[in-house]
């Protein structure tokens, strides 16, 4: 009997407005491949995310922050990420775990390897076969980003130059899933240039 064949899971991540949800979609649409996201992924999540970046949750404790990020990938795991990667569709998420290590460890300060293994728990196991991580100067974002700013928006720039930071360093630890792409470009030359990653990694796309 031959194994059941499993889709393959991709996660797009990167700073505020790097062009990530853009370049997930096409590459779904390309992939014929389910498209989600983190935070709010799922009913639960959707609040959780609400919750999360709403500017009145000022006095949300770093922990606390961590934690709901990790219920919210949890839930997105156990209902959407695995029942479709069993039933053999490719995924492709707009943010996982990564974030949580960016943004919570790198960003907030805490311990990045304990807020890795938090996505472990969360996640039973579960991570992508490739990381694509889109980089774009802090100006471009900015602009992008224009005036109103949710609450991660709104942490300053020493807080984002600290995840892009820990974006970096996790995909020079992990080269073998990881890679970091020039997202400063028009849109269809960043989805050539992950289309030749899917290619040449994961030997998907013609
Ligand atoms: P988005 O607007 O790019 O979808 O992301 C929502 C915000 O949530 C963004 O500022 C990054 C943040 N975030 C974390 O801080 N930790 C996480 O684990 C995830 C998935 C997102």
């Amino acid at each position: 009997m031959t194994a059941p064949v499993e889709g393959r899971f991709i996660a797009f991540e990167g700073g505020e407005a790097c062009g990530k949800s853009t370049q997930a979609r096409l590459l779904a649409d390309a992939l014929g491949a389910v498209l989600t996201r983190e935070p709010g992924g799922t009913a639960i999540g959707a609040q959780l995310r609400a919750l999360m970046l709403s500017p009145d949750t000022h006095a949300l404790d770093d922990r606390a922050e961590a934690l709901l990020m990790a219920a919210d990938r949890a839930q997105h795991v156990a209902e959407v990420v695995r029942p479709a990667l069993a039933a053999g569709r490719h995924v492709v998420t707009d943010r996982y775990a990564g974030s949580s290590v960016a943004y919570q460890g790198y960003g907030r300060g805490l311990p990045p390897d304990e807020v890795q293994s938090l996505s472990q728990w969360a996640t039973a196991g579960c991570w992508p076969d490739l990381v694509v991580v889109l980089v774009v100067p802090p100006s471009v974002s900015v602009l992008r980003l224009g005036g109103e700013h949710d609450r991660m928006e709104a942490a300053g720039d020493e807080f984002h130059a600290r995840v892009l930071d820990g974006f970096l360093r996790q995909a020079e630890a992990r080269p073998d899933r990881w890679v970091v792409l020039d997202g400063d470009r028009p849109v269809d030359e960043v989805h050539h240039a992950v289309r030749a990653v899917v290619r040449e990694r994961l030997q998907l796309l013609p």
